[in-house]
């Protein structure tokens, strides 16, 4: 799979990986997450390309209504706050100084996949540059598509870029066109989400900046 060509992707793309061997999900720190991000980091993770890229998506996709930010920290990436926010991350300080959130949820993912919300009570998931942290992400993603209603999107981002020590040997031992089958097929096993779309959002060839990557699905119906 070439991720410059917005080609849809699914289970049946060859590149994806069909098992996964010991050791996949391991990490180099495998501590506890929260003694990891028990300081604040004020800071942005991606250039201002990239975050530039990752609103237009949001924008192109009119993410609305009741939405979901996972992993999320102080900025959410969104041009406009949507109806309802709920942010979840580690850092408590980073999700209270998130000027769109409405409803703020501090929960290790890792320790727990299971989502403290309602069946079908969003209208959009969103997870930018943190699905390489997840020692389950299809656990994560198929809670996710439980909260989600149906025909909603699941918007996964991500560069290259990342905390090595806490990323997942999955993302560290390949490349990025491996890393985006690897999302799409996390997405296609969680039995949640039609076939994925995947693209780079930011142009390709001699660009200098930090590149943006989008899997996105939308929830099954039913
Ligand atoms: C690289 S930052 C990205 C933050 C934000 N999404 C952004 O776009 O700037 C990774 C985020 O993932 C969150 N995170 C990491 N491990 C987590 C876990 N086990 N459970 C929940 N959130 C986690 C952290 O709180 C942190 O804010």
């Amino acid at each position: 799979m070439n991720p410059d060509q917005a080609d849809a992707t699914g289970p049946t793309d060859p590149s994806a990986p069909t098992g996964w061997p010991a050791g996949f999900f391991d990490r180099a720190d495998p501590t506890d997450d929260a003694d990891f991000y028990g300081a604040p980091r004020f800071v942005t993770h991606i250039d201002e390309g990239a975050i530039t890229a990752v609103r237009d998506l949001y924008d192109e996709l009119g993410v609305g209504g009741d939405v979901l930010d996972l992993m999320s920290s102080w900025v959410s990436h969104l041009r406009r706050a949507p109806e309802r926010l709920t942010v979840l991350g580690l850092n408590a300080a980073e999700l209270a100084a998130n000027p769109m959130a409405d409803e703020r949820v501090v929960h290790d993912l890792n320790a727990d996949p299971t989502l403290p919300f309602a069946d079908a009570s969003y209208d959009a998931a969103l997870c930018c540059v943190s699905i390489d942290y997840l020692v389950d992400p299809v656990a994560v993603l198929a809670e996710t598509a439980r909260v989600l209603r149906p025909g909603a999107p699941v918007v996964i981002t991500f560069s290259n870029r990342c905390f090595p020590t806490k990323a997942v040997h999955a993302w560290l031992d390949t490349d990025d066109a491996g890393r985006c089958a690897l999302v799409a097929d996390h997405l296609a096993r969680s039995g949640g989400f039609a076939p994925a779309r995947v693209e780079r959002r930011t142009p390709s060839g001699r660009y200098r900046g930090d590149p943006l990557y989008a899997v996105v699905a939308t929830r099954l119906e039913g």
